[in-house]
C-alpha cells in the first residue's frame, strides 16, 4: 500500500427510486421524500473541495486484474493522525480479508472489493470522512458505509455517534425508532433488539452526516432493523430537531457543514512537490508508419509526488504518454492533470473510483465516466476521448453507456503486484514491440522509478513514445 494525494469520493451510484423508497446503489434506502445521497453535487450534501485540504494525501491500493479486483483508498490529513489510524485499521483489515479469501492461486471465490471515500466536512477545525465499501465477495449486504470525524481543536478522533451528546442519546434513539417504525421492511422485533444494548450503538449508528442546511442524516446499518437486502435505512432530521441533541463537537461539525470555511489546515508542515511546468504542443508529427512507436500508459493517478516525478522523466526524453486518471484523484489534484496535459500527454478516463463497470447498471457506469470526464475537462479544458475500464472489464452495456472509446493494453507489467522497479523495467523492455500499448500505474513509486531505464533503453532501440490516440490515428 502506498500514499498519494486524492480526493473526496462520492456515492455516485444512483439507482431506482419509488415513491416510498430510494436506493442509491450503496444499499441506502431513503423514505419519502426520496432523495438519495449521491455525492458532493447531490442536493443536501455539503460541497467539499479536497484540493483545499492542506497536505492531503491519499493512501491507496488497487489491482488491475479481474482475478483479484480491488481498489481501496482513504485520506491522510496531516494533523489528524488518530483518524488516519482508524481509517487505516478498517481498510487494512477489509483488504487483508478480501485478498486472503479471493486472491489466492487456488481461490474459487468471486466478487470485488471497492473502498472509496468522500469528505463530509473539511473546514475550520472539523474533518469528516465517509468510507463506502462494496465487498461482493461474501454473504450479506455488499455495500456498507461508515463515517469518521476529527476534532482539530482537541486533536481527537470521533466515531459518528460522538456527534450526539451522551446525555441526549436516549432521546435521540427514541426519535430514530419512532421514525423507523412502520417503514417498509422494518421488523419491529429487530428494531427493539437492535437498539436494546447501548454498547452496540456506535456500530449501529456508524454513519452520521450533516446536510448543507444543518440537518442530520442517520444511516442505520444494513440488516440491523430489517432484511439486509433492504440496505441501510436513512432517517433525515431537520436542523431544529437535531441541534438540541448534539455534543459540543457535533455542533461545530454541524456549523462547518452548514457554513463551510475555505479549506482545512490542521497543521501540515509538508511542502507539496512543485508542479512541473513542461509544455509541448498537442500536435505530434511522429509518423508511426515510418518509425517504431510505443504507447506507455499510466493508470490510477494522479498521485503526488509520483505523477510529478514521472513528468520530469518523460520530459527528459521528450516522450509522450497517456494518463488514465481516476476522477476522485483529479478532483484533489487538478493541477497535476493540468500539468500532464500541458506537457503534451493524453488524459484518458479511468472511472471515478475504479469499480468493475460491467457490474454496474448503465446509469451507474455512465455516471462513473461522465463525472470523471467533467473533472478532466474542468482541470484541462479538454474532454477526453478514451476510457480505460478498471480491470480491463468492458462489455456492450458499458460501451453503450458512453461516447468514449475503450482503450486496453497488450503489455501488462503487473506492476501493482510486486512493486519492484528493476522488474518493471525488465518486463517492459523485454516485451516491448512496435505499436504496443504498455500498462503501468503512476501511483506506485516503484513503477515511476522504472521509467528512466525504460525510456533510455527503448530510445536507444529506436522507439518513439507516443500517446494512445496518436498511435491509433497514425496506423
Ligand atoms: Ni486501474
Amino acid at each position: 500500500m502506498r500514499t498519494h494525494i486524492l480526493v473526496p469520493t462520492a456515492l455516485l451510484l444512483l439507482g431506482a427510486c419509488t415513491l416510498t423508497a430510494c436506493s442509491d446503489g450503496a444499499g441506502v434506502v431513503e423514505s419519502s421524500p426520496a432523495r438519495a445521497q449521491a455525492g458532493p453535487s447531490s442536493p443536501g450534501a455539503p460541497a467539499v473541495d479536497p484540493s483545499k485540504i492542506k497536505g492531503l494525501e491519499i493512501v491507496s491500493d488497487s489491482s488491475e486484474h479481474g482475478s483479484c479486483p480491488f481498489a481501496v483508498s482513504y485520506p491522510k490529513v496531516p494533523g489528524a493522525r488518530a483518524m488516519t489510524a482508524a481509517l487505516k485499521k478498517d481498510v487494512d483489515q477489509r483488504l487483508a480479508t478480501f485478498r486472503s479469501s479471493r486472491c489466492g492461486s487456488d481461490s474459487t471465490a468471486v466478487g470485488e472489493l471497492n473502498i472509496s471515500h468522500r469528505f463530509l466536512a473539511a473546514s475550520g477545525d472539523v474533518l469528516g470522512v465517509r468510507l463506502t465499501t462494496l465487498d461482493s465477495s461474501g454473504a450479506g449486504n455488499p455495500r456498507t458505509a461508515k463515517s469518521y470525524w476529527y476534532d482539530g481543536k482537541d486533536g481527537a478522533y470521533h466515531p459518528a455517534l460522538d456527534l450526539v451528546a451522551d446525555g441526549s442519546r436516549n432521546a435521540f434513539v427514541a426519535a430514530l425508532k419512532k421514525r423507523l417504525k412502520g417503514r417498509e421492511g422494518v421488523d419491529p422485533a429487530l428494531l427493539d433488539e437492535a437498539f436494546a444494548d447501548t454498547r452496540d450503538l456506535a456500530d449501529l449508528l456508524g454513519d452520521l452526516s450533516f446536510t448543507a442546511d444543518g440537518g442530520l442524516r442517520v444511516h442505520v446499518a444494513p440488516g440491523a432493523v430489517g432484511g439486509a437486502a433492504a440496505g441501510a435505512y436513512v432517517v433525515s432530521l431537520t436542523e431544529a430537531a437535531t441541534t438540541p441533541w448534539l455534543s459540543p463537537f457535533g455542533k461545530r461539525a454541524q456549523k462547518q457543514s452548514e457554513h463551510p470555511g475555505d479549506g482545512l489546515d490542521l497543521g501540515s508542515t509538508r511542502t507539496p512537490a512543485a508542479v512541473p511546468t513542461h509544455t509541448a504542443s498537442a500536435d505530434d508529427d511522429t509518423d508511426c508508419k515510418k518509425v517504431k512507436c510505443i504507447a506507455l500508459t499510466f493508470d490510477d493517478g494522479p498521485a503526488a509526488p509520483e505523477s510529478a516525478s514521472l513528468l520530469h522523466h518523460l520530459a527528459r526524453y521528450k516522450a509522450r504518454a497517456t494518463f488514465f486518471v481516476v476522477g476522485q484523484n483529479v478532483a484533489t489534484h487538478p493541477e497535476l492533470v493540468r500539468a500532464e496535459a500541458r506537457a503534451g500527454h493524453e488524459i484518458g478516463n479511468h472511472s471515478w473510483n475504479h469499480p468493475d463497470l460491467t457490474k454496474l447498471t448503465s446509469r451507474q457506469a455512465a455516471s462513473q465516466l461522465g463525472r470523471t470526464s467533467a473533472a478532466i475537462k474542468a482541470a484541462t479544458g479538454k474532454t477526453p476521448t478514451l476510457f480505460r475500464p478498471p480491470y480491463g472489464a468492458v462489455n456492450t452495456r458499458v460501451k453503450a453507456a458512453t461516447t468514449l472509446s475503450p482503450a486496453l493494453w497488450d503489455i501488462d507489467t503487473e506492476d501493482w503486484k510486486y512493486r519492484d522497479s528493476a522488474k518493471v523495467a525488465r518486463k517492459v523492455i523485454a516485451k516491448a514491440r512496435r505499436n504496443s500499448v504498455v500498462l503501468m500505474h503512476d501511483i506506485h513509486p516503484t513503477s515511476v522509478a522504472a521509467v528512466p531505464q525504460i525510456l533510455r533503453t527503448l530510445t536507444a532501440k529506436g522507439m518513439h513514445f507516443v500517446t494512445v490516440s496518436h498511435l491509433r490515428a497514425t496506423l
